[in-house]
């Protein structure tokens, strides 16, 4: 399942839809130098820049203090030109991330994080959902695969990817299975996944022989080793697999054009042109 073409259709329809809406606004916010935030934060503006969303890079020092932070935050909420606000994954430590994230109005969080957004999906009323869940769930909609009914086991449970995107396939009407880091014998589970989405971020976690003959197996990892970039998934699963993304080129191509579409939905909500859902609205 390649990520790259599905990602540019994607984005062709989200430049249509920002020259339909005008003049879309993406700010985000990096704390500190984290490397692997500065080249996800470059591909964001990138493709921000290609669609002609008009975005902002905020990049703070590593001791700009959480209040500092938190102003900054408001002042992003307040700006009219700003449809959508990320704050970039992980902060230093003496910053409270669930503050923060909390600090974001829920109606310009495109990345989904903040309570308000997550409760909505545990309910089964997304309102912004996280944009690497939806881009699996997109790659699993483009190649057919079956999801209603199916076994589907997730390896992981981050707020970022694996608790959401279970969620986006209990919704589905798949039947869910969260592994993690204390599941006892994790093959029994994997072997038994008709959809098996990992992101674990432990190298090559899944081996070709825990993978279900005939499944559909979404590798969400990038890990950087001696040898260059390796998923979650050993590549060997393609052999018993229907359907495996590559690393790269699967699920990352999709995390930034579902952020574009999710900035995009952010403007509509924006501007009345669709209805943020919530509590009394
Ligand atoms: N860090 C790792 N992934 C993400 C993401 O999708 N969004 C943000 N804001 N930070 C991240």
């Amino acid at each position: 399942m390649k990520g790259a073409p599905l990602a540019e259709r994607i984005r062709a329809e989200v430049a249509d839809d920002v020259r339909e809406l005008g003049e879309v606004g993406l700010a985000t916010l990096q704390v500190g130098e984290d490397e692997a935030s500065t080249v996800y934060l470059r591909l964001k503006h990138q493709a921000a820049a290609e669609v002609e969303i008009v975005s902002v890079d905020r990049k703070l020092p590593h001791a700009i203090t959480e209040n500092e932070l938190l102003g900054l935050v408001a002042d992003l909420n307040a700006d009219e030109a700003i449809d959508g606000i990320l704050v970039q994954l992980p902060l230093p430590e003496h910053i409270d991330e669930a503050r923060v994230i909390a600090a974001v109005e829920p109606v310009k969080d495109v990345d989904g994080f903040h309570p308000f957004n997550a409760g909505q999906l545990y309910l089964g009323r997304p309102a912004h959902v996280p944009a690497t869940p939806l881009g699996v769930m997109a790659l699993l909609a483009e190649y057919r695969v079956q999801i209603d009914g199916s076994r589907a086991v997730v390896v992981g449970r981050s707020d970022i990817v694996g608790k959401p995107v279970a969620h986006l396939l209990l919704q589905a009407n798949a039947t869910v299975t969260i592994c993690h880091s204390h599941t006892d014998d994790l093959e029994r589970h994997t072997l038994d996944a008709d959809v098996l989405v990992v992101a674990a971020g432990v190298p090559e976690v899944v081996t070709a022989d825990m993978v279900k003959g005939g499944s559909a197996v979404v590798d969400v990892g990038i890990n950087r080793v001696a040898g260059g970039l390796v998923g979650d998934v050993d590549p060997g699963a393609a052999e018993r697999a229907a359907f495996l993304t590559p690393v790269p080129g699967g699920v990352g191509p999709m995390t930034i054009a579902m952020l574009l579409r999710n900035t995009v939905t952010a403007a509509r909500y924006r501007r009345g042109l669709l209805a943020f859902p919530g509590i009394g609205r």
